[in-house]
């Protein structure tokens, strides 16, 4: 770990965080206390806790809860330093209230081998966790497997070839298998290239109207079930990634209800926006899998307040604007989600009750670190203290000026949101404070 005293505030040796209201779904809890940190840990929960000189945050009006953890961003690094790095992307994620990201192995190089996990975790700062996602085929070629077990011996907590996906169904039962070995899920993008094929936008009759190539859900659903079946096959452990529409969604309803050991993210795009985002070629709405309509949205609502969908992570996407902003088909896929997630979740989830705070709790900080395998998830003395605190009523206006990140592709400049991080604790060090 570098940088401490640069990028974080450790208080002098105490600090309590005031009356807020503190939600821990793991122990059950949602009431009001206080937090005692000392030393890098949880020393005392409770009412009324004697501050015997520690350092002193009121939380009056704030929610405090284990730290959010995305299980699924890009940092770019090694490779496209000019659009995130680590470091960038760590400071991105403190600002948004995240105390921990999984990032994915799509840099260039590839993260396919022991070096190169070794290399992101060497990379780590103290602004945030940052766990390295290994490829499940070499270079992402889809033809071999990658070191899987040395990797995960290295600190690989999942395997992805996420962005490019795997067509040979064979390999990704191997996959499956190996990674049943090592405990670690297999995170699968489901994409059928060839229904894919060179579609930029939702399938239907926008896209026509449009003149743009279209994508089906079937080329994300039928990938779905295949995976829902080589899970069931071999005992290994899958996690569909990025689910944007109302099949996949039920794909994996199904295949829960069967036994299948499948779990599920979203991310806030798939039920903030829909494929209209993209008229007048809007490339910031160019992702992948795409937008989808009101009733995709509508089946990824369900899936979250059923449970279908266990994680909401934001597939955080940097691209440079000089790439990003080009005729809409030509323009990469993805768009940049650390900074707007918790806002768009609570204004779009929590305030419509969609989801209770603490269900928005689980999806965003319990449920990825249960997938991952990964320390951490509750508020526990003795336990370290990674925590965010978050004030629900903050009222901001999305600025990509403002952002942490070195990118500023997003859909959502200049929408209103409800709901911000007030102060993002990694290890007892205070990372971001408003
Ligand atoms: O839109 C996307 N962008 N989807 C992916 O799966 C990959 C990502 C990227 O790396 O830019």
């Amino acid at each position: 770990m570098t940088n401490q005293k640069a990028e974080g505030r450790r208080p002098s040796g105490r600090l309590v965080i005031r009356n807020c209201r503190i939600i821990d779904p793991l122990n059950k809890r949602d009431e009001a206390g206080d937090i005692l940190m000392e030393d890098g840990r949880i020393s005392a929960l409770g009412k009324d806790i004697a501050p015997n000189g520690a350092e002193a945050v009121k939380g009056d009006g704030l929610v405090a809860c284990p730290g959010l953890c995305d299980m699924h961003v890009h940092l770019r690094q090694p490779g496209r330093e000019d659009e995130e790095t680590v470091e960038s992307g760590s400071r991105a994620a403190a600002a948004g209230g995240f105390t921990a990201v999984a990032c994915m192995p799509n840099t260039q190089p590839v993260l396919d081998n022991r070096g190169m996990i070794e290399l992101i975790r060497s990379l780590e700062t103290p602004l945030c966790r940052v766990h390295p996602v290994g490829a499940i085929s070499k270079g992402l070629e889809g033809l071999e497997l990658a070191e899987i077990g040395d990797m995960a011996g290295a600190g690989a907590v999942a395997v992805s070839d996420d962005g490019r996906p795997l067509t040979d169904s064979n390999l990704m039962r191997r996959a499956l298998d190996y990674c049943r070995m090592f405990g670690i899920p297999v995170v699968s993008h489901c994409e059928d290239k060839f229904l894919s094929a060179d579609g930029s936008m939702n399938e239907g009759p926008l896209a026509t109207r449009l003149g743009l190539r279209g994508i089906p859900s079937a080329a994300e659903a039928s990938m779905a079930y295949r995976d829902c079946r080589l899970a069931a096959l071999t005992g290994g452990r899958v996690h569909i990634a990025h689910v944007s529409c109302a099949e996949t969604v039920e794909v994996v309803r199904q295949a829960k209800k069967q036994g299948v050991a499948v779990t599920a993210e979203t991310c806030p795009h798939y039920f903030c926006l829909t494929e209209e985002a993209v008229v007048g070629y809007n490339e910031a709405a160019r992702v992948n899998p795409p937008l989808r309509t009101k009733r995709d949205v509508e089946a990824i609502i369900g899936g979250l307040s059923d449970g279908t969908i266990d994680c909401i992570a934001t597939d955080h996407a940097p691209h440079s604007l000089e790439e990003k902003e080009v005729e809409f088909d030509a323009s990469p896929t993805g768009m940049i989600g650390l900074e707007t997630a918790l806002g768009l979740c609570w204004t779009h989830l929590v305030e419509k009750k969609v989801l209770t705070a603490r269900q928005l709790v689980e999806k965003m900080s319990v449920n990825p670190r249960r997938i991952l395998n990964l320390a951490g998830g509750s508020l526990e003395v003795g336990k370290e203290s990674d925590l965010t605190l978050f004030d629900p009523n903050a009222e901001w206006t999305v600025d990509p000026e403002k952002f942490k990140s070195l990118s500023r592709n997003t859909p959502f400049a200049g929408w209103k949101l409800k709901g911000r991080a007030a102060m993002t604790v990694v290890g007892g060090l205070v990372v971001k404070v408003d």
